[in-house]
């Protein structure tokens, strides 16, 4: 344990400030006072995060409040939200919201945006609904399996889905969080393959999915939106340089096709999409950390593409 979390809790128990402490670093504790600290240091000790001692974890700079109920918010869940800023339309949809740290943020910073938050355990959407009372955010939860309670379409679905393979090493770090938080499947893929199979039907046309992932799932998950016909795939590095969100755009056949040829004469694509074109060329990061490829030139089609007969 650490002396910053010494602290940490010492201000937790006593009600104060950071500089509160500093400025009266005499305090002392009474019995009552005494016997939670004591408490608290021996959880810690046994390995619980602190945010659960607290209660509450900073994301974006707010306070979130976190239970066990809920998946403590990492900062790389910013990178996810960062993304679905520069992304958003007028209707989100935060999938798998847990403390509501994305679907609140979202609702916060995208004044004009309508945010609907789905979760599956009623006990995270109690916690979701507190933050979003306390943080004064208009959020629409919902107790859901993924899609099953809403109805779209979007402009943006969000999702940090549970992705880490059963009997993973790193799992015996993280007990102490929801494993229904964490796990999906024996490759960790099975929310993040159902998400990406079932968002097309709620997607507008041009909206845009964007998943987190795991550190060595980038391939896999930029091949799944492939597969789904998702275009203009972006994948975006965390600070560490790993590919830690994958999304991609959907057009419905009408507007692909516009947007095929559009995309055709600017040479500016971001990935290969849909059927007839060929690979992309020379893929590589860009300077603003997206993965990027240029399709080859290929003729205009002289027949209608599908769909625009
Ligand atoms: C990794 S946590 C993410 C929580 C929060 N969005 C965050 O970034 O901190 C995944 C969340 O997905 C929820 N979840 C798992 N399976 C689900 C399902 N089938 N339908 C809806 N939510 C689900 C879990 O309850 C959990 O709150």
């Amino acid at each position: 344990m650490t002396t910053s979390e010494t602290r940490s809790l010492l201000r937790h128990v006593l009600g104060i400030s950071a500089a509160a402490l500093a400025a009266h670093p005499e305090q002392r504790l009474n019995a009552t006072q005494l016997e939670r600290f004591n408490a608290l240091v021996t959880r810690r000790r046994a390995g619980e995060p602190m945010a659960y001692l607290t209660g509450k974890r900073e994301f974006y700079s707010r306070d979130f409040v976190v239970s066990p109920a809920v998946l403590i918010p990492r900062p790389e869940t910013e990178l996810l939200v960062e993304i679905g800023l520069s992304h958003a339309g007028k209707r989100v949809l935060d999938l798998g919201t847990g403390s509501g740290c994305v679907a609140i943020t979202l609702a916060l910073e995208l004044k004009q945006a309508r945010v609907t938050a789905v979760d599956y355990s009623a006990a995270a959407l109690a916690v979701a609904r507190d933050n979003g009372r306390r943080l004064g955010a208009t959020v629409d939860f919902r107790e859901s399996h993924w899609f099953s309670a809403v109805d779209g379409p979007f402009d943006l679905i969000v999702a940090n889905p549970p992705y880490i393979a059963e009997g993973d090493r790193h799992l015996s770090d993280l007990h102490f969080e929801p494993s229904s938080a964490l796990t999906s499947g024996a490759d960790g893929l099975d929310a993040i393959r159902q998400i990406i199979a079932e968002a097309p039907p709620y997607l507008a046309s041009g909206g845009w999915l964007f998943l987190e992932h795991g550190y060595d799932q980038a391939v896999a998950v930029r091949e799944l939106l492939k597969a789904a016909h998702f275009s203009s795939i972006e994948q975006h590095q965390d600070m560490a340089g790993i590919v830690r969100v994958s999304g991609g755009c959907l057009f419905s056949n009408n507007e692909y096709g516009k947007s095929r040829i559009g995309i055709i004469r600017n040479l500016s694509v971001t990935t290969q999409v849909g059927v007839n074109l060929p690979p992309l060329q020379g893929e590589g990061w860009g300077g603003d950390g997206v993965l990027r490829g240029i399709l080859p030139p290929i003729p205009l089609p002289t027949s209608p593409l599908k769909g625009e007969e």
